[in-house]
């Protein structure tokens, strides 16, 4: 496996590898790396001829500057479990001056309204810092394919219209929802829960699959209601919010229609780690 921690070296060997006609499939990645970001790399190995991971905490799309500081930083540990994969080709490590030459600010992106549900909502400015960074590594990886968590379903539709926007010539992936035994999302932020925590925070999925048994019996009122009386009961989580969606569109809904796809999706506030998770509703 090779590492990379610069562009040029970086960008010269993907243009070497794209002369070979060599597939890529990539997954950008914060670091901290679970299961779930394994996942992807094994899937991605199975459409793909070279496997490029990247680890890189963009500053950009933290709105909250103890957040940023406090994200779990395991490179060493990371590599490790690239390596073992055995279908990782090439990490690339940036610097902020790989990525952001002028300097850390974000673009400003329309989405087409994705971006002002949910997460845009309650972290401003992230969207536009995740476009940034993904469209930067997009243009420097140069993948044909490029897979993302649906733990993140927002930024996974977001990233999709990124793509479409920019007529970059990549298929996005999505690849589904690793859970602990417990239930609960696997998340690089779980390493910040004590024991007795991530135990506790499995009710976060089991309130999903609860809304999903409740999906098209009882009124969405209802049901974020009852919602909303879990947590209530919680000691130490904070509901900050749970919403029902349309699945195309992310807008909130207060009604089932018909023929439309709905997903339910929770942030939870575990003392101040902040947990976040979805479900289909079928
Ligand atoms: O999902 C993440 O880890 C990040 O948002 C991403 C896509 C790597 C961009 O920084």
């Amino acid at each position: 496996m090779e590492i990379f921690t610069s562009k040029k070296p970086f960008t010269d060997y993907i243009e070497r590898q794209k002369e070979m006609g060599k597939k890529i499939g990539f997954a950008p990645t914060m670091g901290a790396l679970h299961q779930g970001h394994l996942s992807l790399y094994k899937k991605a190995d199975q459409e793909n001829d070279l496997i490029i991971a990247s680890i890189f905490v963009n500053p950009t799309q933290f709105n909250n500057p103890q957040d940023l500081e406090k994200y779990p930083r395991t490179t060493e540990r990371d590599l490790k479990l690239l390596e073992q994969t055995g279908v990782v080709d090439a990490v690339y490590l940036p610097e902020v001056q790989d990525l952001y030459p002028d300097g850390l600010k974000s673009k400003s992106y329309d989405f087409g309204g994705l971006e002002n549900e949910m997460e845009g909502k309650s972290r401003p400015g992230h969207f536009d810092g995740v476009g940034t960074v993904v469209e930067e590594l997009l243009q420097q990886v140069k993948p044909d394919n490029a897979y993302f968590g649906e733990k993140d379903f927002q930024q996974l539709a977001i990233i999709e219209k990124l793509v479409e926007n920019l007529k970059l010539p990549i298929k996005i992936h999505g690849a589904p929802i690793f859970r602990e035994k417990n239930g609960l999302a696997m998340s690089s932020r779980n390493e910040r829960l004590s024991s007795s925590q991530r135990e506790a925070s499995k009710i976060i999925h089991e309130t999903l699959l609860k809304v999903n048994d409740w999906f098209r019996i009882i009124t969405v009122p209802e049901i974020n209601k009852r919602v909303k009386d879990i947590f209530d009961d919680q000691r130490g989580m904070v509901l900050e919010y749970f919403i029902i969606a349309d699945e195309e569109t992310l807008k909130e809904t207060d009604f089932f229609y018909k023929g439309h796809n709905y997903r339910a999706f929770i942030v939870v506030l575990v003392n101040d780690v902040r947990l976040i998770d979805n479900l289909h509703l079928d």
